[in-house]
């Protein structure tokens, strides 16, 4: 695997943000779930009183067991969860969704105040678990990723979340997507005109339009998107073509080199009212052909070898502006601005068209 200093990312092995974790249907309040990321070991639970999702790091400070990867123990088949709270499989002291331990059933003693686990900033949004991940320990910089959409009848919710596991791939090879200008037509097929990165504070964007092979009509409308990372690890792109979507994928680090990845799309009904049986098969369909879309570039990254410094000539992207807007994840909150007065604005590969204020340019094109 290829580290985050291998890249020359900073001082932090893992960066700073919101991050996918799970799937909210897969954290019940049944029995904790195990999840590994950022190199650590966490337990993550459904509280039974209020529903909400917590996330403890996993090791008990009493002797140092899992809090979520057993099954044999009594307290495991009894229900690990009480309430909010989740006690450990070994000798079953409890601890609150703020990580402190509630309850030591042996022991009439004061509960001494070192025992605790760190608890960790999570929401829920869109069928997803986020957790705010900081190296420095601070509060969100900026919202979990939500589209109002979501909330609206006339779009087709996803129901599940396409899980396409671990690939031992750094994240930086899978954000330098946005600024990949040419590898749209020799890997998707789509004939783009219009290419544009802009950055932003946490934002990275990338407008484009062409045809495309497969996901445009020959002579029909462009095929308009709009991809942003909403900070490191989160990607949401706009489409309009043949349906209106926003395409959901999610990477984040589980160990120093690799990248637990997700993909989900969001679509439009065809005649704006609420969803039909046919809009969800419609739905699933195109959801489909975005996957197969996805999976061209996983294949990709699967077998190349890590690109530390490009070969780049004019035409590819704003390669080196992404790899320094990346940066300031990696780097303390105070560092944030030597990097993002290098690289904040629009850049435009050559040979390209930069994204027309005007969307009707995009129709007469
Ligand atoms: S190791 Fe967790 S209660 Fe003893
Ligand atoms: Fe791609």
């Amino acid at each position: 695997m290829t580290t985050s200093k291998e890249y020359g990312l900073g001082e932090f092995d893992f960066p700073r943000g919101w991050f996918m974790i799970a799937q909210s249907s897969e954290v019940t309040s049944d029995k904790p779930m195990g999840v590994r990321y950022f190199g650590q070991e966490f337990a993550l639970y459904r509280g039974k009183d209020s529903g909400k999702v917590f996330l403890l790091d996993a090791y008990c400070p009493h002797m140092g067991t899992h809090l979520a990867r057993n099954s044999t123990s009594y307290v495991a088949q009894d229900g690990a969860i009480e309430g909010d709270s989740i006690r450990c499989p070994y000798h079953a002291w409890r601890f609150g969704p703020d990580g402190k331990c509630n309850h030591i059933p042996y022991s009439d003693g004061p509960i001494p105040p070192a025992a605790k686990v760190r608890a960790w900033p999570v929401k829920e949004s869109m069928g997803a678990v986020f957790v705010w991940h900081d190296p420095e320990g601070g509060e969100p910089e900026w919202e979990v990723p939500y589209l109002s959409e979501w909330d609206e009848p006339n779009w087709v919710r996803w129901t599940h979340i396409d899980d396409l596991g671990t690939i031992d791939t750094h994240p930086q090879e899978i954000v330098d997507n946005i600024t990949d200008a040419a590898h749209f037509g020799p890997v998707h097929g789509s004939r783009t005109k219009f290419f544009e990165n802009e950055f932003k504070g946490h934002l990275a964007i990338q407008r484009m339009a062409g045809g495309h092979r497969t996901l445009a009509a020959e002579g029909g409308p462009l095929l308009v998107t709009e991809a942003i990372y909403n900070g490191p690890s989160v990607l949401i792109t706009r489409m309009s073509g043949l349906y209106d979507s926003y395409i959901f994928i999610a990477h984040t680090p589980v160990e120093n080199g690799s990248s637990h990845v997700w993909h989900s799309l969001l679509v439009k009904t065809a005649k704006g009212g609420a969803a039909t049986d046919e809009d969800r098969a419609g739905a699933k369909m195109f959801s489909d052909m975005a996957l197969a879309a996805f999976a061209q570039d996983f294949e990709v990254w699967k077998h190349k070898r890590p690109c530390f410094n490009g070969l780049f000539v004019q035409g590819d992207g704003a390669f080196r502006k992404q790899r320094l807007w990346y940066k300031q994840f990696y780097n303390p909150r105070a560092q944030k601005q030597e990097f993002l007065k290098q690289v904040e604005g629009i850049h435009v590969p050559r040979g390209m068209q930069a994204f027309p204020k005007d969307h009707k340019e995009l129709a007469a094109a």
